[in-house]
């Protein structure tokens, strides 16, 4: 049994009155401090904010986060119960339109709710949240035993934003197997992007590598294609937020510059992922819904202004990589080139 890292959340108490904590992954590295949310207004600004973050993760935090909306409506009748649900799951929902988990794990959990009554539907709601925690720690392992097996002892991984524990629970996504390798000797090291605007990458993944032990080297986002081609990158490893049936993948903004990069110096690109971020009503990539986020992020850095006074900016927070640049997929039913992955998911 692999020991698991620190968790993106926690589940205190029972269906009808417990809480959940969140690990605030804006205070990191400088704080480690837990966040408690009681209700569904909390919940909401800390995914806004992405004080929880990471597609996979944002999925667990969601399904939770309904049984959490929908206790202050366990003593009413079930119609009631019912109405709340689906408004609000959809409130859930629209916080992250490019990260498909969230909506993956909020139709779950509302689909879980069975019985007579609320507080029988509520109980159902948290058993199903609970179980997919426990799952989505399977899989991150399944993903990095299936990754495990493409890498050679010493490689030199390159990678953006925050792909791992803190991303999605268990190992992580890209991360895991950067972590299960470094756990089974194979001593990689790890190129990581500082990832602007809120440099997930800096704070997030040099944080959970330095813990594991993993020797990890920052670059600034516009350093990629330079490190790339000097050769002394083995492979490109990426998290998703959104896989299209055709293999496109959305991920982190900056990701697309790796895959192009990465493709002109013949370097393997790899993109990590459960099959929950594979959607399967996204036929390709010009289908998915790129989240604009507020210009301040980038006319910002750390909370600071540095952009001159008048300038405008664009924050999308994702990009779409074509099919075409990706060496191959891992999920947790293996490693699959872009052009398979649909023979994995069901159809729409
Ligand atoms: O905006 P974020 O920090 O939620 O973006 C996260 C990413 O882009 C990750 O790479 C992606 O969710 C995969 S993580 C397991």
């Amino acid at each position: 049994v692999i020991p698991l890292p620190l968790q993106p959340l926690r589940w205190e108490g029972d269906a009808g009155s417990g809480r959940l904590w969140l690990v605030d992954q804006t205070r990191l590295p400088q704080e480690l401090v837990e966040l408690e949310c009681a209700n569904a207004v909390t919940l909401h600004e800390a995914i806004r904010t992405l004080r929880v973050r990471g597609a996979p993760a944002i999925g667990l935090a969601a399904a939770h986060g309904l049984v959490l909306a929908l206790q202050p409506f366990q003593h009413l009748g079930l119609a009631a119960f019912e109405r709340a649900l689906a408004s609000e799951k959809a409130a859930l929902v629209a916080l992250r339109p490019t990260a498909v988990n969230l909506r993956w794990a909020a139709e779950l959990v509302a689909a879980a709710a069975q019985g007579t009554t609320p507080p029988a539907r509520l109980e159902s709601m948290h058993a199903a949240a609970t179980r997919l925690v426990e799952d989505q720690s399977a899989r991150s392992l399944a993903m990095a035993e299936h990754g495990l097996g493409l890498l050679g002892p010493g490689e030199h991984i390159l990678t953006i934003c925050n792909a791992g524990p803190l991303a999605a629970g268990g190992l992580g996504t890209a991360l895991g197997v950067v972590l299960l390798a470094a756990q089974r000797g194979l001593k990689p090291e790890v190129f990581a992007c500082e990832t602007r605007p809120l440099l997930q990458g800096a704070r997030l993944t040099a944080f959970e590598l330095v813990r594991a032990g993993v020797p990890v080297t920052l670059l600034s986002d516009g350093a990629a294609a330079q490190l790339l081609a000097s050769g002394r990158v083995t492979r490109v490893l990426v998290g998703a937020d959104r896989i299209a049936r055709n293999g496109d993948t959305a991920n982190k903004i900056g990701t697309y510059a790796l895959a192009l990069a990465a493709k002109a110096h013949a370097i393997p690109f790899h993109v990590v992922a459960p099959l929950s971020t594979v959607d399967a009503n996204t036929l390709d990539g010009r289908d998915i819904l790129v989240e604009q986020r507020p210009a301040g992020e980038v006319l910002e850095c750390l909370g600071q202004r540095v952009a001159a006074p008048g300038a405008h900016a664009i924050n999308p927070a994702f990009d779409v990589t074509p099919a075409a640049l990706i060496t191959s997929i891992i999920t947790e039913h293996g490693v699959t080139p872009p052009e398979s992955l649909v023979h994995s998911v069901p159809s729409a």
